[in-house]
């Protein structure tokens, strides 16, 4: 009776009455959940106790990872029990039963049985805290919002040209050179020369965890069943290495001069040694069955005319620089194997043949990820479009720095791991990955994350048949303004605008529909759709990743036919800018016009007055009212040229 007039008088005043808390708040969703009658207090005796007979056949077919994670919870009578076949079973359960407790603003859970395991074995973040040190106490807090959402990995990107972040005996300069740098942000490192600093000299910002620092993450990371794979960047991503052990550089094609790429040689025995030093002081550390070599994004120039990885192609038959990087990350497959671990790396670890023990990170695409488990290696997504936090989640134009993309909370739910996939046995997982070039701060560390992980979380968790964003959206706003109460950055789901407007609106003018010739091509990177694009009345979104916004990699110069000469009040074109990916706006922009599409004259020429930034996308109609009439208009807009030539990128041509 007392629980109707509180609803009844909640519904009244017009406000949510709900009931006590209960499992519909979890994330991620359980895989089932049945409310009994009754509630009880949040401060009920929890037990672990003996997995019943029932309990046992229940998860006796799960595959073996989901049956070690599997728990049964249940909630009455004054108290709770968990029952699971593993610690980690247990533990999973008791976060659940956690989660539930912390959520009941009332004081009440609702009596219920929760019975759960995961969909994947794999369901992790990587941080990347060498563009940007973090502490390790600002890790240790991050493991224990993770381990609430019953993730299980953290994958620390520990090296990267812009610091060395783990202290490795043998090699002293990796810290206490290589970890500092002149400038706080790493966007004025990396316009600033790419310098390094002696620490304790002033200025030297950075830092590196300690062996001692590792250890309590570990540990840390440990009791929360959470496995932690440390990432030691090779044979790209480099550079602070080859300046702190300038003999691990190429040498030119006369063998005297260092070349500085941020390439190791690979022709150096001396790289492979001081790596499998290095990797025998981590895997002393860390008991991650996987170690994370990197792998992705190596130039391969200097390889072309180093003497020593000439030499080295020659000795055992390399056709190419894959097929040498294929090699070298071989005798890493090779020593890590017979150390009883694992190679992890990103996809480009293919290129030239993959290493047959190593385990593939599909982070350019599905496709790698997809085509790599078909040869039979286990496979670990995390596809940039679905699980790279650095991207967007909402408004550029507030959210700040950013790298560009737009990968909102929706958008990263709506990823399935398995799409594409023939045969899910050798697919592991996924991972959202944090890079931190334009995230200087904690603040904006879990600004980022946050609530994009829950996402990550429920869809490495939840079966893809029980998941609805609808549904899970009010649990990622709960979940995400609680933690803003315990001190996280949690972006503000309350705030979010969604995709740009613009996107949803047809454009009209006397342009559209007509045929777009182009003078000068746009790129097959960013065609969006082709040749009906400019004229196409649809306007792109917040990303030039969308498929509506056209890339040129050159000048603009399109010629637009109307059919029949017209009189024009208005020409211009709108497009979008944002330098911190080299997409910049015109510098000015020509308009001529003409009768029969051969001899052109001028109608305007106008000057981009606006200037495009690094910390954040820009959008700008660029035109002229003008009074002229033509049949052919063309449209010539120059690029800038700052430190190489930006891009343009266009998704109308505007004819009124
Ligand atoms: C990567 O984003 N370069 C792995
Ligand atoms: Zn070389």
């Amino acid at each position: 009776m007392k629980k109707f007039l509180t609803s009844f008088l909640a519904a009244a005043l017009g406000i949510i009455a709900y009931a006590q808390t209960g499992p519909d708040v979890l994330i991620p969703k359980p895989v089932s959940a049945v409310l009994l009658s009754g509630e009880v207090g949040v401060d009920i005796p929890v037990k672990n106790v003996r997995a019943s007979g029932k309990f046992k056949k229940a998860v006796r077919d799960l595959p073996e990872y989901a049956r070690r994670e599997a728990y049964k919870l249940t909630v009455s009578g004054g108290k709770a029990t968990v029952e699971a076949l593993s610690e980690e079973g247990y533990f999973r359960g008791r976060k659940t039963l956690e989660y539930m407790q912390l959520m009941a603003a009332d004081g009440r859970l609702h009596s219920c049985e929760v019975f759960d395991y995961p969909r994947f074995s794999h369901r992790g973040l990587m941080f990347d805290i060498s563009r940007h040190f973090r502490s390790k106490q600002f890790i240790l807090k991050q493991l224990d919002l993770m381990s609430l959402i019953k993730m299980n990995s953290l994958h620390i990107h520990l090296t990267d040209d812009a610091g060395w972040r783990i202290q490795i005996d043998k090699y002293p300069r990796l810290t206490g050179y290589a970890a500092w740098r002149p400038q706080e942000l790493w966007k004025d490192w990396d316009q600033g020369g790419h310098n390094y600093a002696e620490e304790g000299s002033a200025p030297a910002f950075g830092g590196y965890l300690t062996k001692d620092d590792i250890r309590d993450i570990l540990a840390y990371a440990a009791e929360r069943h959470i496995n932690v794979i440390p990432e030691i960047e090779l044979p790209g991503h480099s550079l602070e290495v080859l300046k702190a052990y300038p003999q691990l550089a190429c040498l030119d094609s006369t063998g005297t001069q260092s070349v500085f790429t941020s390439d190791l040689c690979p022709g150096s025995d001396e790289a492979l040694q001081m790596y499998k030093d290095i990797l025998d002081e981590v895997l002393e550390l860390f008991p991650s069955q996987f170690i994370h070599i990197g792998g992705d994004e190596a130039g391969k120039w200097s390889w072309r005319h180093c003497p020593r990885c000439q030499a080295r192609m020659k000795e055992h038959g390399l056709k190419d620089v894959e097929e040498l990087q294929s090699w070298f990350i071989k005798q890493f497959d090779d020593y890590l194997t017979s150390k009883g671990r694992r190679l992890l790396g990103w996809n480009e670890i293919m290129q030239g043949g993959l290493a047959p023990g190593a385990t593939v990170m599909s982070w350019q695409g599905t496709v790698q990820g997809i085509e790599a488990a078909a040869a039979g290696h286990d496979v670990i997504m995390s596809p940039g479009n679905w699980c790279y936090l650095d991207r967007n989640q909402d408004n550029p134009l507030v959210e700040g720095e950013l790298v560009g993309g737009y990968l909102p909370l929706a958008r990263v739910y709506d990823y399935n791991p398995a799409d594409g996939f023939d045969d899910t046995k050798h697919l592991l997982g996924l991972q959202g990955n944090l890079w931190t070039e334009h995230v200087p701060t904690e603040e904006n560390f879990e600004y980022k994350t946050y609530p994009r992980a829950f996402a990550l979380a429920e869809v490495g968790w939840t079966p893809q048949e029980l998941r609805y964003f609808d549904e899970f959206r009010p649990r990622a706003v709960a979940l995400a303004d609680y933690i803003r109460t315990k001190g996280y950055n949690a972006f503000d789901l309350h705030t979010e605008m969604g995709e740009r407007p613009e996107m949803s609106k047809a454009l009209d003018h006397l342009a559209r529909g007509c045929k777009v010739t182009y003078n000068l091509p746009y790129s097959n990177h960013y065609p969006a759709e082709g040749d009906e694009t400019l004229t196409n009345g649809l306007q792109g979104g917040w990303s030039y990743v969308d498929g509506r916004w056209q890339g040129f990699l050159n000048d603009l110069d399109v010629t637009v036919d109307l059919g029949q000469k017209r009189h024009l009040g208005f020409v211009g074109a709108h497009f979008l800018a944002n330098l911190g990916v080299w997409i910049g706006f015109p510098v000015k922009m020509q308009i001529l016009g003409s009768d029969d599409g051969i001899n052109f004259v001028e109608i305007t020429q106008v000057l981009c007055q606006v200037k495009a930034s690094d910390s954040g996308a820009m959008y700008l109609l660029l035109g002229d009212v003008v009074n002229a009439d033509a049949r052919y208009v063309r449209f010539k807009a120059n690029r800038s040229g700052r430190l190489h030539e930006d891009w343009l990128f266009v998704d109308e041509i505007i004819i009124k």
